[in-house]
């Protein structure tokens, strides 16, 4: 059995099967962790750099990150209240015009997003003094929001350990399963 296995490796078709069957595991492998990192494509193309540099607070725009749990993302009466203001040529203000006049919310597509089973709010990590960069990168120098990291269960866990500096009583509380899994 053993030999006839380690047989057919001598043959060189084989051999090339072997081959490709690793390569496709590879680049798809290699695509998934990529996909995590590409931004998905929005219904408007906005641009928090613009936005940011002209001296928009993220909480007026995520006002949930500070004391909620969800930070939320701006419904369009949000955007209006400027862009009504501002009359310009675009294409991508048209688009939110169109949402504002059928009062549609515009479905933003969320780019960090945990599963239901994940129990995560903002509020214990900005009280704990974090800010929004630590988790999200500097969203001043992007155009669109993606992800600058793979929010997995071993990244909460490695800054939960980290944070404890030692406290035996913290560390159990913060690697809890309960703490995350309700
Ligand atoms: C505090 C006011 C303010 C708010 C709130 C605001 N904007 Fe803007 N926005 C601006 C200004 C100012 C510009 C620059 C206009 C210019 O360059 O003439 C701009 C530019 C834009 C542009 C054009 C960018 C480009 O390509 O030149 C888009 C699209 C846009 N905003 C979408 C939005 C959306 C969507 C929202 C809500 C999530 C929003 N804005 C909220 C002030 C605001
Ligand atoms: C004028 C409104 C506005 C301001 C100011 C703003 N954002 Fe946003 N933000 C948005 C909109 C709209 C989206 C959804 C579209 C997108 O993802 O590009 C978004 C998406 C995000 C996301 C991705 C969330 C997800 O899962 O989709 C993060 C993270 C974020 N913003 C952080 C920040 C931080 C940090 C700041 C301050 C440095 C900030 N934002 C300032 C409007 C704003
Ligand atoms: C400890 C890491 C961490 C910090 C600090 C943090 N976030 Fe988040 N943020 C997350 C995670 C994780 C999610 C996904 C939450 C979910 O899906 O329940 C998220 C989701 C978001 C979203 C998506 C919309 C939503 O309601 O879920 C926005 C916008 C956002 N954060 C903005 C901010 C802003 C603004 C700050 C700073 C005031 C901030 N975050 C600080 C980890 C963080
Ligand atoms: C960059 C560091 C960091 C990351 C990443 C992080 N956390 Fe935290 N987390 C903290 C700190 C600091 C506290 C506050 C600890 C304290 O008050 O003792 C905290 C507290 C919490 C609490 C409240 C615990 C309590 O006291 O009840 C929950 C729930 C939580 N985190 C979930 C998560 C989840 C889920 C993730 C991953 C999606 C995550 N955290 C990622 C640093 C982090
Ligand atoms: C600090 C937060 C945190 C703690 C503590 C935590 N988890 Fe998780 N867990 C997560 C996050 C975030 C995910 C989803 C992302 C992922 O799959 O990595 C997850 C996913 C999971 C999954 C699904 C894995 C999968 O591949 O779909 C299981 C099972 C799980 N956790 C079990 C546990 C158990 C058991 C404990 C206690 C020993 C625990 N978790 C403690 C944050 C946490």
């Amino acid at each position: 059995m053993g030999e006839r296995f380690i047989g057919m490796f001598r043959q060189p078709m084989a051999v090339a099967l072997l081959l490709i069957a690793v390569l496709v595991v590879l680049a798809g492998a290699g695509w998934a962790v990529y996909q995590t990192q590409v931004p998905p494509p929005q219904p408007i193309e906005f641009k928090h750099n613009l936005h940011v540099g002209l001296g928009v607070q993220c909480l007026y725009c995520h006002p949930g990150a500070w004391r909620g749990q969800s930070a939320g993302l701006p419904t369009q009466s949000k955007c209006w209240g400027c862009h009504q203001q501002i009359a310009r040529e675009s294409s991508e203000l048209d688009k939110l015009a169109a949402y504002v006049e059928k009062g549609e919310p515009i479905p933003w597509v969320p780019v960090a997003i945990m599963p239901d089973f994940v129990y995560f709010s903002h509020r214990p990590h900005i009280g704990a003094g974090l800010n929004c960069e630590t988790c999200h990168g500097d969203m001043s120098k992007v155009t669109v929001a993606r992800n600058p990291q793979v929010m997995n269960m071993g990244w909460c866990m490695d800054c939960h350990r980290e944070r404890s500096q030692g406290d035996p009583e913290r560390l159990a509380k913060l690697l809890d399963c309960q703490t995350c899994h309700k």
